[in-house]
């Protein structure tokens, strides 16, 4: 390990215990935020994903565009330092696009770059050398992009799997994990692009209740370890929910108990109970009853302006 690498690993050790001291800034995604940039821009508005309407397909091929667009989004599909930190895909590819706004605590390089071959997320291909490039936007011109999309290659699932495995030293996906990624990844269409939105509430909440459908029918065509990696990255859903609503009792109250339901729906698919399936179906019930009561603290909520505003960071110094 050089210098550079050791002092990037120790902030980011320093991060990982700001957070477990919960002394770090009150949102996960504040951590890669470059100094300077406008939270309110940042985590309060999201690029278009560009994912076309999915008509005319197999439900098979549906099935698997859910999947792989719930795992973008789960940390914990990385495994390793990312997980703990919070890091997904999507924290970098944001709705699949880019993320000009990144810049990782202690690693060097511009704004919107990564170096996903930094020995700070793998044991494996940490190279030694800073080489941070621009984050691409999945959902850009195809001509922009470097990996084959053709699905006939496998290009795409070779090089998530890598990624994965071997830059963030994630566990071994499950077969429909990874076909539904290269598969999401597949769908992004620049002529679906639209503009930007805000983010709301519901969207994180519909995340969750995505997870949770995804993970039915994975257990339909009987594949338990894919409904569990669907039912945990829906609990990490509820997770960013829960920071945005810090300080607001009634929704964090539901939020808690839609998060136990998982943890009890996580146990009966573990334990091959056949009766998971009819629990999901009374907790996406009760998750969208959930909807109008976050709905009605969100202007006092972290997906407001007013609230992330002030957590701006102190402009950089001038000269
Ligand atoms: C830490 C930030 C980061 C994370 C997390 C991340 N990526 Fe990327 N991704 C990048 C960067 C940077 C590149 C460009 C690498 C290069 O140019 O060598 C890239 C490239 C890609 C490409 C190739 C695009 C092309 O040019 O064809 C795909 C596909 C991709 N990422 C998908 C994913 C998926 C799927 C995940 C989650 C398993 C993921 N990325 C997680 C930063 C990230």
């Amino acid at each position: 390990m050089d210098r550079g690498r050791r002092t990037a690993a120790l902030a980011f050790a320093l991060a990982l215990g700001s957070l477990a001291a919960s002394s770090g800034p009150p949102l996960a995604e504040m951590r890669w935020l470059a100094p300077g940039a406008d939270p309110v821009a940042a985590l309060g508005w999201q690029p278009s994903e560009c994912l076309p309407a999915m008509r005319g397909g197999s439900p098979e091929a549906a099935q698997a565009v859910y999947v792989g667009r719930v795992a973008f989004r789960s940390p914990l599909l990385l495994g390793g330092q990312a997980a703990r930190a919070g890091i997904s895909c999507e924290t970098c590819h944001r709705n699949g696009r880019d993320n000009p706004g990144f810049l990782f605590p202690g690693a060097s390089g511009a704004p919107g770059t990564a170096d996903v071959t930094s020995s700070l997320f793998s044991s494996h291909r940490g190279n030694g050398v800073d080489d941070p490039r621009p984050i691409p936007d999945l959902g850009g011109p195809r001509a922009m992009l470097k990996v084959d999309h053709d699905p006939a290659s496998r290009a795409l699932e070779t090089f998530i799997h890598g990624l994965i495995t071997e830059e963030f030293d994630g566990p071994e996906p499950t077969p429909a994990v990874l076909s539904g990624l290269a598969a999401y990844v597949r769908a992004l269409d620049p002529a679906a692009c639209g503009p930007a939105m805000p983010l709301r509430a519901d969207d994180y909440l519909g995340d969750a209740i995505s997870g949770v459908i995804a993970a039915d029918g994975a257990l339909q065509a009987g594949d338990r370890g894919t409904a569990l990696v669907m039912v945990a990255a829906a609990r990490t859903r509820l997770g960013r929910l829960d920071e945005r609503f810090a300080g607001l009792p009634r929704s964090l109250a539901g939020l808690r108990r839609a998060n136990a339901g998982l943890v009890r729906l996580e146990a009966r698919i573990r334990a091959g109970d056949p009766r998971a399936r009819g629990a999901i179906s009374g907790w996406i019930r009760s998750a969208e009853a959930l909807s109008p009561v976050l709905r009605r603290d969100e202007p006092r909520s972290l997906f407001s302006a007013e609230g992330l505003a002030a957590h701006a960071p102190l402009p950089p110094k001038g000269p």
